[in-house]
């Protein structure tokens, strides 16, 4: 089936782009059994919660058994369940719990590494002739230290960790217990397709591609390329043949089932994006690009910037491929303290003024679980409170080079993740009814006033806030496919747009700052109506071409 933007082309319907994604970081988000840790029984528990978001798709977070060296991003076994989070009848449980309510289930593939304790690591690992060894990146060591390789999780930032069983050092982009997989063996590359067609056959209903844009490795291992030493991204992505991998995983996997597919990434430039989403390439379906998450700083961002940003992103892929939009997700911290305001005079209004930015883009939106509570960022300021690996290990690096460990936590306060993977906050009882028993991280002292049972029954909290945008955007298909407008470019405090399909046309208005500001949209309409503001009773504006905003104010208007 296909719809027709208005002056553009014409643009086909898939059910991926009309989904609304809802991401569970399980570790976090309810725990059901008291250790402390999130689990699957804990999610089911939750369904009925989770449907009346209003949400389509979930996208889990890695839940195969894992010695959680990178809380689930390390799999020792892609084929069972890790044990914190349960069993295999607790994972078919969820997935017919989701699919009797309408939600489709998108799961997490980590195939750039395995955890070194996978069993075709410990064999490659055992002997130099081992028929595992090229699943993985070896480099003898009589031929002297391999080429220098920028490692992100490591301590010393060093990719390449020596081994004394078998005298030579293994390939490792994150930490020593991630070893990195060979794609260019085809073995390796047939088993991967297996694994995706046991949960395929499961009848899950995608993947999201972990850091799949470094599996392409040029595996002669030449001297790391001058100019690339603070962007080593820009060289580990896109490698020789990853367009091969991609397409030969959708003609194995991707062609046989309706499922969903998404990448970590969107290469390098346009030209990447364009070609690792083009449908006739038959490659994926959307791109996930990191460029509008990485505005935000703990020195602020411009408006302007966003703007620009997501403006050249959606025109790139107007008539071309298929976005996400995303602002959040569990690498970052928490929403509304990155992009809006966690002030508690502006938190509520500035996070569903965000939410509304992100359900009324062109493109698959991407939401992260206690999002819609305005879960904020914890601000651990003690190292010891900390958990996640990679800022442990950046921790320990400042402090080994004599650096400024001080600025690293301050640093720390406002973007380390893990403000992201605080226990959703349920209600007021201990430990926010995560867990009955001490939770793996410390849970937000602002529990007992922000949760979700205390804006279940508050019609004006961002939660019911939430919900509202959810059915505004499944009801209006010109939330999906319209074309989108940027209006009042220069307007340093104000985002506004238009969205437009078959003669339909939706005015957005996003007051991004803390102040009184005034949007001009050259609209000259009398007949608008109001569809959603997140404040209580908006007074009217007097003319669409002028229209004063509180602070953090967000308007749909359909026109
Ligand atoms: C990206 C994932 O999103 C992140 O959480 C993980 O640590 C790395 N890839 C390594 O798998």
């Amino acid at each position: 089936m296909f719809c027709t933007r208005k002056n553009t082309t014409q643009v086909e319907k898939k059910w991926w782009k009309e989904a609304i994604v809802y991401q569970i970081y399980p570790r976090s988000f309810k725990d059901s059994d008291g250790d402390g840790v999130g689990d699957l029984k804990g999610i089911i528990s939750k369904l009925d919660y989770i449907k009346s978001l209003g949400v389509t798709v979930i996208w889990l977070n890695p839940i195969y058994s894992s010695p959680n060296d990178d809380n689930g991003y390390d799999v020792s076994d892609y084929r069972n369940i890790m044990k914190e989070f349960g069993t295999m009848a607790d994972f078919d449980a969820l997935l017919k719990g989701l699919h009797d309510r309408g939600i489709k289930l998108v799961m997490d593939l980590v195939v750039n590494h395995s955890s070194d304790e996978h069993e075709w690591f410990k064999q490659s690992r055992s002997s130099r002739t081992n028929p595992y060894r090229d699943y993985y990146h070896w480099w003898n060591a009589e031929r002297g230290k391999p080429p220098y390789r920028y490692s992100l999780f490591d301590i010393n930032h060093d990719a390449w960790r020596y081994d004394t069983v078998t005298n030579a050092y293994y390939l490792h982009y994150f930490s020593p217990k991630q070893p990195d997989l060979n794609w260019e063996n085809p073995k390796l590359r047939q088993e991967v397709y297996s694994i995706m067609k046991f949960w395929a056959d499961k009848g899950i209903d995608g993947f999201r591609l972990d850091a799949f844009q470094f599996v392409a490795k040029d595996t002669t291992f030449p001297a790391f390329p001058k100019g690339f030493e603070n962007t080593f991204w820009l060289y580990y992505a896109m490698g020789p043949h990853l367009h091969d991998y991609l397409q030969e995983m959708n003609k194995e996997v991707f062609s046989k089932y309706d499922v969903m597919s998404v990448a970590e990434g969107a290469g390098n430039n346009f030209t990447d994006a364009h070609n690792l989403v083009d449908t006739n390439r038959k490659e994926l379906n959307m791109a996930y690009a990191f460029e509008g998450v990485d505005i935000a700083k703990s020195s602020g961002y411009s408006l302007l910037h966003f703007k620009e940003v997501f403006t050249r992103w959606d025109s790139a892929f107007a008539n071309n491929g298929w976005l996400s939009i995303f602002l959040a997700n569990h690498d970052q911290a928490r929403l509304v303290s990155r992009f809006g305001n966690d002030n508690p005079q502006f938190r509520e209004v500035s996070s569903k003024m965000l939410s509304t930015f992100i359900l009324t883009m062109r493109g698959t939106p991407y939401y992260y679980n206690g999002d819609e509570l305005g879960m904020t960022n914890a601000g651990f300021t003690n190292i010891e409170d900390y958990r996640d690996k990679a800022s442990l290990a950046e921790y320990q690096h400042v402090k080994n080079t004599g650096g400024d460990v001080q600025k690293l936590l301050n640093e720390m306060q406002f973007s380390c993740r893990d403000n992201g993977r605080t226990p959703f906050q349920w209600d007021s009882t201990a430990n926010a009814g995560f867990t009955t028993g001490t939770p793996w991280i410390k849970v937000n002292p602002n529990y007992t006033t922000l949760n979700s049972i205390a804006q279940e029954t508050n019609s004006n909290s961002c939660l019911n806030y939430f919900r509202q945008l959810t059915k505004l955007r499944r009801d209006n298909p010109v939330l999906v496919y319209g074309k989108y407008t940027l209006l009042d470019a220069a307007n340093p405090s104000v985002y506004t747009y238009t969205r437009e399909l078959d003669g339909v046309k939706f005015l957005i208005v996003l007051n991004f700052s803390a102040v009184t500001a005034q949007a001009h949209t050259a609209i000259e309409s009398s007949n608008a109506t109001l569809l959603l503001c997140n404040y209580i009773n908006p007074p009217a504006a007097p003319s669409l071409n002028n229209i004063t905003l509180k602070p953090y104010e967000a308007r749909v208007y359909k026109l």
